[in-house]
């Protein structure tokens, strides 16, 4: 490690760890990076120069920042705790004058989770005399578990980075700001670019892409009047609301809705999933006439869609007129769920 060089393990939703690094990688020097360290999804180390650290805090695809002090192995049965106690002990870790444990543990372990905090922090007592500090601690010190690895680190975020302004409108089924700016992403999005999110909600793609993208022309679209003007709210909270736009409209028959002649460059939507609200049966039919519908607007843009409902919204994209042109598996909320990519056939 170059001596002015920080080691930061970065959190993201897993599935994006390989966009979370292309992001590093065009906004950092990267030194040296791993992504999904000893196979641990979510998670990528990182090597930078210590001038930059500050630069780190404006990556869109992470959720934490950890200053990593050491990684270590530890057994899943019970001596684990032991094995966390010493290394936590043995460590050289910076504090302030109060602390608080955060684990994050992966894997099957003859502990949990509270167990780590509560051997850990006990450590750091026993070494440091520090105070514990639950709510407001001055440093939040990060002991996860992954199978047989342990990861000692600083946190350096108080509260993860898709926090990007203040939801004063919070829709049920609000998506994380980390995986819109990962779906803008694999869709390819560009400066200047007309884009559409057909169930815009709380608003959360269309807020996304105007503040990481400049001089677009999106429109969000969703069905039901409260959702469209929470998206309105959501936007001015989020200083974007002179560049978007959201309409009240049915994804069924946008060429009713949508400015005439106004045809999207790219479209990215987080789709009804159904799982939580229990209306699945109604799925095949809305995201059927939902691509019919998109189809007959002519755009020949890549499409980038999130279901849980894989092979339904394949079999009704090719019914559609649509090819599949990828499929990524992410999980989001313990859910598995995927983000499609489409053209136009
Ligand atoms: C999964 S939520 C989108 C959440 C959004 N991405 C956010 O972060 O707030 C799906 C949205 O689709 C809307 N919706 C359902 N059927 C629709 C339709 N036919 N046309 C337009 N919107 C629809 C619902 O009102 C809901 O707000």
């Amino acid at each position: 490690m170059e001596s002015s060089s920080c080691l930061l393990l970065l959190t993201t939703i897993p599935g994006l760890e390989d966009l979370a690094l292309k992001e590093a990688e065009e906004k950092l020097r990267i030194l040296r990076a791993e992504v999904k360290p000893s196979h641990v999804g979510g998670r990528l180390l990182i090597e930078i120069p210590g001038e930059q650290l500050a630069e780190a805090f404006k990556l869109r695809s992470v959720e934490h920042i950890i200053r990593l002090l050491k990684v270590f192995p530890v057994e899943e049965s019970a001596e684990g705790l032991n094995t966390i106690y010493r290394e936590v002990y043995e460590a050289s870790i910076p504090l302030a004058s109060t602390f608080r444990i955060t684990c994050e543990r992966i894997g099957s372990h003859n502990y949990t989770s509270m167990d780590v905090q509560r051997v850990a922090g006990q450590a750091v007592v026993d070494k440091y005399g520090v105070k514990v500090d639950l709510e407001n601690p001055e440093t939040i010190v990060r002991m996860d578990v992954a199978r047989s690895l342990g990861f000692l680190g600083i946190q350096l975020t108080r509260k993860p980075l898709h926090v990007r302004y203040q939801r004063v409108y919070q829709h049920p089924s609000a998506l994380n700001p980390v995986i819109a700016y990962g779906m803008l992403r694999l869709a390819g999005l560009r400066e200047g670019e007309k884009l559409l999110d057909a169930f815009c909600g709380g608003g959360t793609i269309i807020i996304e892409a105007a503040q990481a993208w400049e001089n677009l022309d999106p429109i969000g679209v969703d069905i039901n009047p409260k959702s469209v003007e929470g998206a309105w709210r959501n936007a001015a909270s989020a200083g974007v609301s002179g560049k978007v736009k959201f309409l009240v409209g049915d994804a069924r028959r946008l060429e009713k809705y949508l400015p005439e002649g106004w045809i999207p460059d790219r479209v990215v939507s987080n789709l009804p999933f159904g799982i939580r609200s229990g209306r699945v049966k109604a799925l095949p039919k809305l995201y059927g006439e939902f691509l019919q519908s998109l189809h007959s607007l002519q755009s020949q843009g890549v499409v980038c869609l999130l279901t849980a409902q894989r092979s339904l919204l394949e079999a009704s994209a090719l019914e559609a007129g649509y090819r599949i042109t990828g499929a990524r598996k992410i999980l989001y909320g313990g859910l598995e769920s995927w983000i499609m990519l489409l053209r136009p056939s």
